[in-house]
């Protein structure tokens, strides 16, 4: 049978929604192939979120060393490359958008709030993500927290509208259709978009693919010491207070003893290799030789507790990320270090000298810089 391809009431607007691609058919395709991405999307955010700000009873863990550098690139680089789905799948089914009466009954009223909700909340993660990675920040709002929230509304939506149109996807994608309007040409036009989008962008995070990745604000390879920086030392507003020769560390808190330790005093302790990534939340990556003292032995050399948190400081005096904690498991990690050194020099300023923590497994925002205090809880 063929199925018409506009809803009947369009019919009524003459010249419009002409294309036999406004089928329910596509649109069952799109929103199974947008189904599994969205959704990646919202497991993959979660982890970054939880890692982030993790509830008492969880502990992330520090093995494997790559994992979020992982889930982080599959929530950026697969996000982006959904945009053509997302775009594809509205413009198959916004004939719909004007069917009329606009409204048939209250259970109506409610599909095209709940389908209305959908739209909105998909553009809005959309378009702020695109603008987040490009480090525009365009918006009056906390990007992390508006985004954190819309996703548990767009997953539901999704969730709801994927339940009320099964029975279109079953019909349509279980059987052969009788007709050829050129479907799967355009469904595959969409798909080479989102690859088009993946292959320029995935050597963010990709280092053999690097060269290719135009669209990636930052690359591997490129920055001072060969890898990329996002905050400055400069825009952080802490040079002088790095490149002071008074500059010290201290280890505090819940000790046996306090520790003041000079630059010096830190070189002379064993110094261990890493190689570790940066791996940021924006979704770039890059690999790196990392060497410096074990925050383990650090911390022994205070007497902390085996099970104690701590807190690593920074030189700066205010941002959100002046801060970050580390669990049990991350500190006793033989990998994680306060770094002194970076692919085989002194740290460059802009990647936090005088010292910085690097730990596997921790988005790039938790590798806290220009480290000065260590703080045992
Ligand atoms: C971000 C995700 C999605 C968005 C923004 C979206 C958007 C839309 C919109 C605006 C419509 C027209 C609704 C109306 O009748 O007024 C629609 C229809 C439809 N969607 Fe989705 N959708 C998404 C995901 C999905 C998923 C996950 C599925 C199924 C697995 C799906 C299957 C369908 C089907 C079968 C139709 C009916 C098309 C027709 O009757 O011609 N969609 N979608």
């Amino acid at each position: 049978m063929v199925r018409r391809a506009v809803p009947a009431a369009l019919t009524r607007l003459p010249g419009r929604f002409t294309s036999r691609l406004h089928d329910e058919r596509v649109a069952a395709w799109l929103g199974m192939a947008l189904g599994v991405s969205v959704l990646s999307a919202f497991a993959t955010g979660l982890v970054s979120h939880f890692m982030q700000h993790p509830p008492g009873w969880a502990q992330w863990p520090s093995r494997p060393v790559n994992l979020y550098r992982v889930t982080q690139g599959v929530h950026v680089i697969g996000g982006l490359a959904t945009v053509p789905l997302l775009l594809a799948k509205l413009w198959t089914v916004y004939p719909r958008l004007w069917q009329w009466p606009p409204v048939r009954s209250a259970a109506h009223a409610v599909r095209r709030l709940l389908v209305f909700v959908l739209v909105g909340g998909a553009l809005f993660q959309f378009v702020t993500g695109v603008l987040n990675i490009g480090y525009w920040y365009a918006f009056p709002f906390l990007f992390t927290t508006a985004h954190y929230w819309t996703a548990y509304i767009v997953a539901g939506a999704l969730l709801i509208h994927a339940a009320d149109e099964w029975s279109k996807v079953r019909r349509t994608v279980m059987t052969r259709p009788q007709d050829a309007v050129g479907r799967r040409a355009f469904l595959l036009t969409v798909a080479g978009a989102g690859g088009v989008i993946t292959a320029v962008t995935v050597g963010e995070a990709f280092s053999p693919l690097a060269r290719l990745a135009v669209l990636a604000p930052r690359r591997p390879g490129t920055g001072p010491q060969g890898l990329p920086v996002n905050k400055s030392a400069a825009a952080a507003g802490v040079s002088a207070a790095a490149r002071d020769p008074g500059w010290r560390l201290t280890v505090t808190g819940r000790v046996r003893r306090d520790l003041t330790l000079t630059l010096d005093g830190l070189r002379a302790l064993p110094q261990h290799p890493a190689r570790l990534p940066i791996a940021c939340v924006e979704g770039w990556s890059a690999g790196a030789d990392w060497r410096g003292v074990r925050l383990r032995d650090l911390l022994a050399l205070a007497g902390a507790g085996d099970t104690a948190r701590v807190r690593v400081e920074s030189l700066q005096t205010s941002g959100l990320y002046r801060t970050s904690h580390l669990d049990p498991g991350h500190w006793h990690d033989p990998l994680t270090l306060l770094a002194l050194d970076l692919n085989g020099g002194p740290l460059d300023l802009d990647h936090g000298y005088p010292c910085r923590l690097i730990a596997p497994n921790r988005p790039g925002v938790l590798q806290t810089k220009w480290v000065h205090r260590l703080v045992v809880l």
